[in-house]
């Protein structure tokens, strides 16, 4: 049995449940997992050392990862760099089928990657969702003009969830595997594939 921490910011949840879902999937194989909300826990827990496999997941924001999860990054981006990790990185933006958006995806996360000080062993993005129902009266409108333009959901009476969850299984059991068996892992193909970036999966 091994012990794997996840790690993940929100705002309206998705990235939470993305995150719940992995350490269910995760936890059916046996092993333990801790899940840590970057905002109640920027230096918690102190030392990663007992991990022996670490997910971290963050939402994008206006280009940009939730602060509290980029501060909770910088702070153990030298015990990071010394564990088997993967990122997970939630969007809308991945849904467009535009080569600079999906550009300016992969830019987002490089740039945190240099910022933060730590290169995760893989990453991915993954689609978000739309929860109208939870923005503001304001937030909904600018939401709404932002989708029309994506050519995205644009009735807000209801709320549009874009993730994959097969895909989220596979990334999930893969990184699984790459800890259970890492010499197996690391002779195979799949490091070429893991890097994923958007429309490369
Ligand atoms: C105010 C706001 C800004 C956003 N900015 C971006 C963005 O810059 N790029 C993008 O691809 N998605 C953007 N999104 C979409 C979110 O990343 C997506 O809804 C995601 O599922 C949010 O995750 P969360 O529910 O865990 O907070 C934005 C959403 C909101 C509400």
């Amino acid at each position: 049995m091994s012990q794997f921490l996840i790690v993940y910011g929100t705002e309206y949840g998705q990235t939470e449940k993305i995150a719940m879902f992995m350490a269910e999937k995760i936890r059916a194989r046996g092993h333990d997992v801790d899940i840590v909300y970057s905002r109640q826990a920027v230096r918690s827990p102190e030392s990663l050392q007992k991990y022996d496999g670490i997910l971290v997941g963050a939402p994008v924001y206006m280009r940009k990862y939730p602060s509290s999860l980029r501060k909770w990054v910088r702070f153990h981006a030298r015990q990071l760099s010394n564990k088997p990790t993967a990122f997970f990185s939630v969007c809308l933006g991945v849904l467009q089928n535009d080569d600079s958006v999906q550009k300016e995806l992969r830019g987002i996360a490089e740039n945190f990657f240099t910022w933060s000080g730590w290169r995760p062993g893989r990453w991915v993005v993954f689609a978000g969702a739309l929860r109208y129902s939870k923005y503001n009266w304001i937030l909904k409108r600018i939401m709404r003009g932002i989708a029309k333009k994506a050519g995205s959901d644009t009735d807000i009476s209801y709320d549009y969830e874009y993730t994959k969850w097969d895909q989220v299984l596979q990334f999930t059991l893969d990184f699984l595997s790459s800890v259970e068996r890492p010499n197996e892992v690391r002779t195979s193909e799949y490091s070429n594939r893991t890097q994923t970036s958007p429309g490369h999966q």
